[in-house]
């Protein structure tokens, strides 16, 4: 733990002023649930290039009207209302996930500055779920966004980018400048009457590894940010400015790569135990595309900012061609790389990374329909691991990383193979589950990881993955099927509030409530919520998708590259 500002306790209560809403007929279905709620209609965002100049100063919803003393840092404290919503025009689960959420919300010396992993008072053992994760803030985030809470967000970049600038050590090993904390926590000091916080950046995680996903998830939320409020200001403050340069120094660095992919450690993602996925894991891929492309558009075209940008998209189009190419999983694909021949040298090589074809597990022939395809979990020399990961490739067709045939070849997979990836809890993290030996092999014996299981093996459904539900309603959205999203949703809503929204559900179908779930998972209930509005306004999917081609556009003027 690395221990940040200390200072005195200015606590304030926030309350939310209602704002105006801009109701706007879209191109969607409306869901049955708006149908029946006629008077819910979530405000209409309007778009970066739609607002008007007055529009572009941030005033913010959230303002302080009062002074307090609470020593607590969540849970305890006033929250803020929503804005747009009477509670009694909600149904019940979706104001019982309001009032979760906002239980959850954690605060900073009276400023609300992220929402904590888990409120599972009754789980014995806590871990770091009582922390603020930057990866599971991000749902929370979108959710505020959408509902023009915009403070909590800003609040919280800037103290996580505060919190970059700190000297990270492990032992006595220094870790790069640019790394961004897995989490950090609020603490109390009662006697002195003052908070700090407290981040981790991979020193007390288990495993110790330091979160390659971290400022990935920071950059992609800046512009969510951004691109939601029209406010430039923060994302052009140096402080933000200097940031995304030290992430992208980390990731854009010259040495040995014969790849422009990310050579990661296993667990330095949101699957963050080891489960095989060390080497070019398509999540950090994926997550890496997409932070190039959103820093590529907030950069400064200044002296320090050109120079990264022009960086950026070289890799970029290095890094899209070799997914496309390499990471591209259909019938046709796997029927070539079955009949590879392996050792071939020199330049015209087809098998490329010498994929030896007995390598190729059984599984994935019955599992690979005629319509459909994926991008597979890892592509290294001699190793391509065929598993499905659900977050990677739902973030390839939000950063538009899938071509519009791969996005709907995915959109395909998951209709062809719903049985085993959505099940009866959407969605499955990973398919198919690590067993027997491989799983000894592979996770190292973790009993937490078994068959099944948490991360192991697309059995995620609900859970931790609830998470992705989020980004598979986006998904859904942007490949113009929505009903894909709408059937997942209504799946998940038979169960997750009478189960108490577990981090994630066990079993071949999801059926079961995992092992060592936690209740009340905030991103599980983020998730939904973000679902929800999605599906009933897609006109937020600008906020967490970027479009094709602008990627080969040199950004020349920076409000050109806004249109992304
Ligand atoms: C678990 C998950 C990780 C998540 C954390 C907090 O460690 O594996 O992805 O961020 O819980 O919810």
């Amino acid at each position: 733990m690395v221990e940040a500002v200390d200072g005195a306790h200015e606590a304030v209560v926030w309350k939310v002023e209602p704002h105006s809403s801009v109701a706007e007929a879209d191109d969607f279905d409306r869901s049955s649930w708006q149908l029946d709620h006629p008077r819910f209609k979530i405000e209409r965002r309007l778009s970066f290039e739609e607002r008007s100049f007055s529009d572009l100063s941030i005033t913010g919803n959230l303002r302080p009207v009062d002074s307090y003393g609470s020593m607590h840092s969540f849970g305890a404290v006033p929250t803020p209302t929503s804005p747009a919503w009477s509670p009694f025009e909600l149904p019940p689960m979706v104001n019982e996930a309001w009032d979760a959420l906002r239980k959850s919300v954690v605060f900073f010396r009276g400023q609300p500055v992220g929402t904590v992993a888990a409120v599972d008072h009754a789980s014995g053992e806590v871990l770091n779920y009582d922390q603020v994760f930057v990866r599971d803030f991000v749902p929370s985030a979108l959710a505020f966004l959408m509902t023009g809470e915009h403070e909590i967000v800003k609040n919280f970049l800037l103290k996580t980018i505060h919190l970059q600038s700190l000297e990270k050590k492990i032992d006595q090993f220094k870790l790069g400048e640019g790394v961004m904390p897995a989490s950090f926590k609020v603490n109390n000091n009662p006697t002195r009457k003052t908070e700090t916080l407290m981040a981790d950046f991979g020193e007390s995680a288990i495993g110790r590894v330091a979160p390659v996903d971290s400022g990935f998830w920071w950059i992609i939320l800046l512009r969510a940010y951004t691109k939601s409020t029209g406010d430039l200001s923060l994302s052009e403050t140096p402080e933000c400015q200097n940031g995304m340069r030290l992430i992208l120094s980390l990731c854009l660095s010259e040495g040995f790569d014969t790849f422009p992919t990310l050579l990661c450690a296993d667990g330095c993602s949101m699957i963050d135990r080891r489960m095989g996925v060390y080497g070019y894991p398509i999540e950090i891929q994926a997550l890496f595309f997409m932070a190039l492309r959103c820093a590529l558009s907030m950069l400064k075209s200044d002296a320090k900012g050109k120079e990264f940008m022009e960086r950026i998209m070289k890799r970029l189009h290095a890094l899209g061609f070799h997914m496309r190419r390499y990471f591209w999983l259909d019938f046709q694909q796997l029927n070539d790389i079955y009949r590879y021949k392996t050792e071939e040298y020199s330049h015209t090589a087809v098998n490329k990374f010498n994929v030896i074809p007995d390598s190729i597990p059984d599984w994935i022939f019955d599992f690979m329909p005629c319509r459909g395809g994926y991008f597979v979990g890892n592509v290294s020399p001699a190793r391509m691991d065929f598993r499905w990961f659900a977050l990677g490739n739902c973030i390839a067709i939000l950063s538009s990383l899938a071509t519009p045939e791969q996005s709907d070849a995915i959109m395909d997979l998951i209709e062809e193979r719903w049985e085993e990836l959505v099940g009866e809890m959407p969605l499955k993290i990973s398919y198919p589950a690590l067993e027997g030996h491989e799983w000894r092999i592979v996770t190292g014996c973790d009993p937490k990881n078994t068959r099944w299981s948490y991360h192991n093996g697309g059995s995620w459904q609900f859970s931790l993955s609830l998470v992705l539900l989020w980004l598979l309603t986006a998904a859904c959205i942007k490949t113009g099927r929505p009903q894909i999203a709408r059937r997942a949703i209504e799946l998940a809503e038979n169960r997750l509030s009478k189960d108490g929204w577990p981090e994630y559900y066990d079993g071949k179908l999801g059926r079961y409530v995992g092992k060592q779930a936690r209740k009340l998972q905030t991103w599980s209930i983020a998730a939904y919520l973000v679902a929800k509005m999605l599906l009933e306004d897609p006109s937020h999917l600008g906020m967490i998708s970027l479009e094709e081609d602008k990627v080969k556009a040199p950004p020349m003027k920076r409000p050109a590259s806004w249109t992304a």
